[in-house]
């Protein structure tokens, strides 16, 4: 943990003029708000939000049980919430269930069988769609090779592919076999790669030759296979064909995904396995402080019920929708409102493999008008990278069938909200501005579609959702002063450890407000007059470029690996788009020749992948450093900022 000497003010906007959320463009009105429409109001699954709020909030244990006797169940639990052991929180105990029974088996018994489960564009036009039924098909047989290969209940499959059907239904079969998947971004690269799938100890990879992006294919397999020689635990490769390009097939360890499926061992009958609700589901892998990423883990039975439960609810989903979530099925926002979401809940969601602005900036608006999309989910970056193209490319598409519109992933400044609002929605579409994390599994703060809104706030905390903003001490910050942001009860959709380091999981979410049992986000945020949640930012080594969640200390540590590196320090500084851009400062190794900014841009994004290439590396003699040695992260960032560097007692020279 850095020490207070060094709070790393990585991307905290800490000034209170901008502190609201409005890193970029106008500062944040707390006053000024937009009121739900009739017909919103009128569609609304939830009409009154703040009784709604308030009543779940006198019993969540009893809200959420209520929640989860709306999914399908082998047998029902004996207890709600085993706290025995907390941190180590329990839900739905000796519930015996599984995702997939929800997702999919539990839909062959109504109509929701017939109807379209995804559409899909691929970023050269093709196009594909399938059924509730038809998935379920594809899960079974992807789920019967897998048995063939050998993968049994518990064990962990590695999962690394573009936005294809595939990664669903490898997701899924996974699942429903009871193995557990860790699904690494398309966008990572090959130590990134290497080191979930050594910290997994995956023996199943699962991979696609290519995938598409801005008309240009990126080499997945080429990756893939330096990270399994890097790694070393991987037996068997599944290569799905996407972008046909000739990849390296290693004998008796590679296959492709079409050849498995056409064996007769690919039944499309598989039975689901029966699992133990606190049974592991998946891992994801997230940046915490230091530079291994931590795998936060979920479980089958408690984070079905908060994902499926807050997208019916935050995004009003009904049967006519078309729903399109754009994040990627790599991270928890694919994991829970691509994937397992949508489909317990029987919706009919959209998946784009390709990029926003191919190949031209109107590319999302033409989608959303060719499959009439009624929701879309998207990050603040995106918001802001379309925006920067003006009105014109929206305007040329008939964008009426959107009914509600979503962020997440960083706080939304108040101008590209009403951009949004306006040009997008029409001035007819409720935003939904959802805060969570990897780690909550699902929407924590977050507006329902009747609830006034104001730009650049999430509102306030999803019913059954426990939340404040304390100080240091605990005691509840005043209206709109600056505290950390902390959950005081657990829910059911929560992490339930950091694979294979139960003692990080501890350390990292419930040591600093031990006495009172509360988890810590690691953002800090303040509460206005009217008690709705602003996000400053976060407060620990974490970077939010473009939405992704970046450690400083995994940035700095690709950089070290460059043999001319000796030192590295990384920060974020405030980026017009990405809402924060990474800064890089090196120590080359005394005596050897200098590298270029552009060798260490390329190392970066060899190592890690292209969303951690620093925007700027400058090679520098010295770091400022604590007595203790740590680096003075705020002081690199004043000066990057032209910044007064503050208080120097506990620097080192
Ligand atoms: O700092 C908050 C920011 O993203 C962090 C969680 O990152 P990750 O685990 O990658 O999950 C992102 C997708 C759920 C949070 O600690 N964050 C997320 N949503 C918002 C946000 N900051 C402000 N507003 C949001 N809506």
């Amino acid at each position: 943990m850095p020490d207070a000497n060094d709070r790393p003010a990585a991307d905290i906007h800490t000034s209170s003029k901008d502190a609201a959320g409005a890193p970029l463009g106008t500062a944040a009105d707390t006053s000024e708000v937009f009121q739900p429409s009739e017909e919103v109001i009128s569609a609304a699954h939830i009409k009154d939000w703040e009784k709604t709020r308030e009543d779940a909030l006198k019993d969540p244990v009893a809200f959420w049980s209520e929640r989860a006797r709306e999914l399908d169940w082998y047998e029902p639990w004996t207890t709600a919430l085993d706290d025995s052991e907390a941190p180590f929180y329990k839900w739905f105990t000796g519930g015996k269930t599984n995702v997939v029974l929800n997702a999919l088996d539990r839909h062959m018994n109504t109509a929701t069988k017939n109807k379209i489960a995804f559409i899909w564009e691929g970023e050269n036009g093709d196009q594909r769609t399938m059924s509730f039924f038809r998935l379920r098909q594809e899960v079974n047989k992807f789920a019967n090779v897998l048995k063939s290969m050998g993968v049994k209940k518990g064990d962990r499959v590695t999962i690394y592919m573009g936005r294809i059907m595939e990664i669903v239904i490898a997701m899924l079969a996974t699942v429903k076999i009871g193995a557990v998947h860790s699904v690494v971004y398309g966008g990572f690269s090959t130590e990134a790669l290497a080191e979930r799938i050594e910290d997994a100890r995956s023996r199943v990879l699962i991979t696609a030759d290519g995938a598409w992006i801005r008309g240009k294919t990126v080499k997945l397999k080429n990756i893939a296979d330096d990270a399994v020689a890097r790694s070393g635990y991987v037996e068997h490769v599944i290569v799905v064909k996407r972008t046909g390009e000739d990849v390296n097939m290693e004998a008796a360890r590679d296959y492709w995904y079409h050849d498995l499926m056409a064996l007769p061992i690919a039944s499309p009958v598989c039975e689901t396995e029966v699992m133990d609700a606190e049974d592991p589901l998946f891992i994801l892998y997230t940046s915490g402080t230091t530079g291994r990423p931590k795998g936060v883990l979920h479980t089958h039975g408690g984070y079905q019920v908060t994902i499926s439960t807050t997208l019916k609810w935050v995004f009003d989903i009904k049967d006519e929708d078309r729903w399109w979530c754009a994040a990627d099925p790599g991270w928890i926002t694919g994991h829970s409102y691509i994937v397992y979401g949508p489909l317990i809940v029987g919706a009919t969601s959209f998946l784009y493999e390709g990029a926003p602005d191919f190949p031209y900036p109107d590319r999302w608006w033409k989608l959303v008008e060719q499959y009439g999309i009624t929701t879309l989910y998207t990050a603040p970056t995106a918001i802001r990278g379309l925006m920067r193209f003006g009105e014109s490319w929206p305007q040329r598409h008939d964008l009426s069938s959107l009914r509600i519109l979503g962020t997440v992933g960083e706080p939304i400044n108040p101008e590209a909200w009403k951009w949004y609002h306006k040009v997008i929605g029409g001035d007819r579409c409720p935003i939904m501005d959802t805060w969570w994390q990897t780690e909550t599994g699902g929407h924590m703060i977050t507006p329902l579609p009747v609830t006034p809104l104001k730009p650049g706030s999430g509102t306030k905390p999803f019913p059954g959702i426990d939340m404040d903003v304390v100080r240091e001490d605990g005691s509840t910050c005043s209206p709109n002063e600056e505290g950390k942001l902390v959950i005081k009860q657990p829910w059911p959709g929560m992490l339930r450890t950091v694979y294979g380091d139960p003692e990080r999981y501890v350390q990292q979410y419930w040591s600093e407000f031990k006495s009172q049992g509360w988890y810590l986000t690691g953002d800090s945020a303040r509460k206005d007059e009217d008690g709705y949640i602003w996000i400053i930012g976060r407060l620990d080594d974490v970077i939010k470029v473009a939405g992704y969640r970046l450690g400083t200390a995994e940035i700095e540590s690709a950089l070290v690996s460059h043999p001319s590196v000796s030192e590295a320090a990384v920060i974020g500084v405030p980026d017009e788009v990405k809402g924060n851009a990474i800064h890089a400062f090196c120590i080359p190794k005394a005596g050897g020749a200098k590298p270029t900014e552009e060798v260490l841009k390329k190392h970066v994004r060899e190592e890690m992948g292209p969303i951690a290439v620093p925007a700027k590396i400058e090679l520098v003699d010295k770091l400022p450093k604590t007595r203790s040695g740590k680096i003075m992260r705020r002081v690199l960032r004043a000066k990057a900022l032209g910044q007064d560097v503050g208080d120097l007692s506990t620097m080192e020279d």
